[in-house]
């Protein structure tokens, strides 16, 4: 495990917030049946855990600039430095009470993504990267998966959905993967996504129309793992343009190969 005090002080912030989402999804687990359901409640805890995360991140490192899904950009004096937030990454499996979900806090330095921690409190899983230090599942460092052929991949991906997305460009790239691959797989977060590339479970993944938020920690996570990471260009402009896919070097080449034959 990384314990420089950057780190510390992110590991900090997403654990206070992890144990009040954690009660909070026992708590949806009862609206469940309730014929409002539990959205508003919902609403109200992604807003809740962002909070905390912003209040613990500015008290330890007042003056960085921050990116939160809910609150926007909020400028700091220190505007190399910005904590870009997802508090709740998975909404919509918190909401359906389905245990896959995340906070991933990043540390982007001049545009590029430096430090990063991913928590999914269910599984008290934390995932966590810093530039230089290597990646690390609580403690055991991780590394990339080693395989070399898409035949032999599980390949996870996002999946436009109603009101979301180019339907007809997914589909093409859906048709031009599922024949090549071993299985495919869409968690609903795409932090817990590129964390699982760099913990090896998946070989690949690609997604097209997320935020900065949703990839900017686990950019720095998978790269620490030995991964690599680029737009769906294979260039770098992955926060800017939205777009993502992560892999080991031989996978995330051949599948963006197919992609763009699609
Ligand atoms: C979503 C998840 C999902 C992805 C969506 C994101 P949210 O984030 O990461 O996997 O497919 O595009 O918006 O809304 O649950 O924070
Ligand atoms: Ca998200
Ligand atoms: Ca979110």
């Amino acid at each position: 495990m990384i314990r420089t005090p950057l780190i510390t002080v992110m590991v900090q912030a997403v654990r206070k917030a992890g144990r009040a989402l954690i009660r909070d999804f026992g708590e949806v687990e009862n609206l469940q049946v309730s014929a409002k359901g539990p959205a508003n409640f919902v609403s109200a805890a992604d807003r809740k855990a962002e909070d905390t995360l912003f209040q613990e991140l500015s008290r330890v490192r007042p003056g960085f600039s921050f990116l939160m899904e809910e609150r926007g950009r909020v400028e700091g004096t220190d505007s190399a430095n910005e904590w870009v937030v997802d508090p709740l990454d998975g909404t919509t499996n918190f909401l359906h009470g389905i245990p896959l979900f995340a906070i991933s806090v990043a540390l982007v330095r001049n545009g590029i993504p430096y430090a990063g921690v991913i928590f999914n409190p269910v599984t008290d899983e934390l995932y966590v990267a810093e530039k230089g230090q290597g990646a690390f599942l609580n403690d055991r460092r991780l590394r990339v998966a080693a395989r070399r052929t898409l035949i032999d991949s599980v390949v996870s991906c996002g999946l436009p959905h109603l009101g979301r997305g180019n339907h007809g460009q997914f589909n093409r790239e859906l048709a031009a993967v599922q024949t090549k691959v071993a299985g495919l797989r869409r968690t609903g977060a795409a932090s817990l996504d590129l964390a699982w590339v760099a913990a090896g479970r998946f070989d690949a993944f690609w997604e097209r129309d997320l935020e900065a938020w949703d990839m900017a920690a686990g950019m720095i996570i998978v790269r620490e793992a030995g991964g690599y990471v680029s737009d769906l260009d294979g260039g770098d402009k992955v926060l800017e343009k939205g777009e993502v896919i992560a892999g080991n070097e031989d996978i995330r080449r051949d599948l963006l190969a197919l992609l763009k034959g699609a």
